[in-house]
């Protein structure tokens, strides 16, 4: 059967040709066995000749170069000889170059990266990593928590009423070779999950105070002042521009706020007001037990008062449960602490550590888990392994662990529930009739609780003909705000949500309100600005 004429097929013959034959100055050299490279090079040319027997593709591809047209095979041209007496072309000798990883901070290409978001969008990025780093201090101090922001020409501050952050930790953070986080290792419902998000925002500022100037201001610096627990921090990022590494300046001094935090960010150029004020205000709708107030250059921009300053939900003090680690996750949360231990000279033992985890502070039960695994009286060092991971034993005490304790019920991370989100649906205009709200509460497969709730409503205005209102949508994760919509692929469909809100007629010109929440205690993002989430087959939305 004759062969299509097309380039791919005169690929095909060409690699099977080359099996059988050689190739070389263009031309075919018939050989009986696979040819090495070093033979190649060295055998002479002559003219092909063509084979006995059935025809193979190689008697195809001799039919195609005799009808007159180009050769369809790929030539390995040897070098003619008598070029090699032509004066030789300077060559470049490539070098190995050592570029720092620490450069991820230091340019806007890099920081646009880790950050998932342009920098026009970086203002929000501030916003919203101190918005959840405030929520998540104030939980962990276990206080309701009252929120400020106050905007200026030349900064962005945000201070809360938490339990501040540690000389020691704001040390760490200026390390970069380290990431540093107290929610990185736990698997929790806490909005910060990386150790990141601080690193970053202290390299903003410096980036964008550079591209001021073609992105060539020597003298750019990004300043943040830090006043927390009697002490205010003055750091200030510059670069090495030799080894492109952050060169920081962190001095201190004594300061008046000993409660929470106050974080400035020093900004070298104003940005717009209206997402500003838009991205702060949905922290609200997902948070029922923060007051937020904020100033755009003294102008008041945001005014809510918690709806219920009791409200709960799991926080970052409560135990985290052995049905959220998989094998891999409870590794990483082991050798975590084993690390730290060794920092700091400590001793632990494998029951300390499972002390911690939910429904397993009672000694009976720990001392169950800890026969079945056979590692009682073991400190934790060794139990993890010294030269190699023990990988068995770390299998076999998580299986211990969940079989002992029982999956946490999705209503126990806290549910937003119908009668705040309708409070704020109201406060944003909307109509109260067609308001409706839905919530849906699972355990995964795999034992991970999640609760996704929606509410949604027509604006007051959409009820009249010719409204310009337009669609107010707010999304997020673990009662944080996604400054896009967090939810990309979506459905059994994996279309998105955009296109799932299109088809009931909640395109972003639609005069609807609506906002969408996922708790779970376990969020997969696809990056580390955490503005895609990654679904699994169990915490999909239905189609309908
Ligand atoms: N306002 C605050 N109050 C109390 N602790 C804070 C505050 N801001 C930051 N921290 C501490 O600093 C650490 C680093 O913050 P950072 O935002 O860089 O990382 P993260 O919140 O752990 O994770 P992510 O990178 O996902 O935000 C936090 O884990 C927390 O321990
Ligand atoms: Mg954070």
């Amino acid at each position: 059967m004759p062969r299509p004429n097309g380039s791919k097929a005169a690929t095909a013959e060409t690699v099977n040709g080359l099996r059988d034959s050689e190739q070389l100055g263009g031309q075919l050299v018939s050989t009986s066995t696979p040819a090495s490279p070093r033979r190649r090079a060295a055998a002479p040319t002559v003219m092909p000749k063509r084979r006995r027997g059935r025809p193979t593709s190689d008697d195809h591809f001799q039919h195609a170069k005799s009808d007159g047209a180009q050769p369809r095979f790929l030539q390995i041209v040897a070098k003619p000889a008598n070029q090699s007496k032509a004066k030789p072309h300077p060559k470049l000798t490539r070098v190995a170059f050592k570029v720092s990883r620490l450069m991820e901070f230091c340019t806007k290409r890099e920081l646009q990266n880790q950050t998932g978001h342009g920098v026009e969008d970086w203002p929000l990025v501030v916003l919203k990593e101190l918005m959840d780093n405030s929520l998540d201090g104030c939980e962990e101090a276990e206080v309701a928590p009252v929120i400020e922001i106050a905007v200026t020409s030349r900064s962005i501050t945000i201070q809360d009423n938490g339990g501040g952050i540690a000389a020691e930790t704001i040390k760490s953070i200026l390390d970069y070779t380290i990431r540093v986080s107290s929610r990185e290792a736990y698997v929790s419902s806490t909005r910060g999950a990386q150790g990141n998000a601080l690193k970053t925002i202290l390299a903003m500022g410096y980036v964008l105070d550079r591209e001021r100037e073609d992105g060539t201001n020597a003298e750019a610096a990004g300043i943040t002042i830090i006043k927390t627990r009697g002490v205010e921090h003055r750091i200030e990022f510059r670069v090495d521009h030799v080894t492109n590494e952050p060169k920081i300046t962190h001095t201190t001094k004594p300061s008046s706020i000993d409660v929470g935090t106050k974080i400035t960010i020093k900004w070298p150029e104003m940005w717009g007001r209206d997402e500003f004020a838009e991205l702060a205000e949905s922290y609200v709708w997902f948070n029922p037990h923060l007051t937020l107030r904020g100033t755009w250059c003294g102008k008041r921009f945001v005014n809510a008062t918690a709806t219920n300053p009791t409200w709960k939900k799991w926080g970052p003090r409560d135990p985290t449960s052995a049905h959220w680690y998989d094998p891999t996750r409870l590794q990483r949360y082991l050798a975590a602490h084993v690390a730290r231990d060794r920092d700091l000279g400590r001793h632990r033992t494998v029951r300390e550590f499972i002390s911690e985890f939910r429904g397993l502070s009672g000694t009976a039960i720990q001392r169950k888990v800890l026969e079945e695994v056979g590692c009682s009286h073991q400190s934790l060092a060794q139990f993890f392994g010294v030269d190699r991971v023990n990988r068995k034993g770390i299998n076999k005490l998580l299986a211990s662990m969940r079989k002992h304790t029982k999956p946490v019920a999705a209503k126990h991370l806290g549910i937003i529930g119908s009668d705040h989100l309708k409070q704020r649906f109201l406060a944003a205009g909307g109509n109260a009739d067609t308001f409706k709200y839905e919530q849906r509460k699972e355990v995964t497969r795999e034992g991970i609780p999640y609760i996704v709730e929606f509410a949604f409503g027509l604006h007051q205005s959409g009820l009249t003909q010719g409204t310009a209102i337009r669609r107010k949508f707010i999304s997020g994760a673990n009662w944080s705000v996604g400054i896009n919509n967090p939810f990309r692929a979506f459905g059994s469909t994996g279309e998105g949500l955009e296109s799932t809100l299109a088809k009931v007629r909640a395109n972003a010109s639609s005069p609807v309100i609506c906002a969408l929440h996922l708790a779970s205690a376990y969020v997969q993002y696809a990056d580390r600005g955490k503005s895609s989430i990654i679904l699994t087959d169990d915490a999909e939305q239905p189609d309908d």
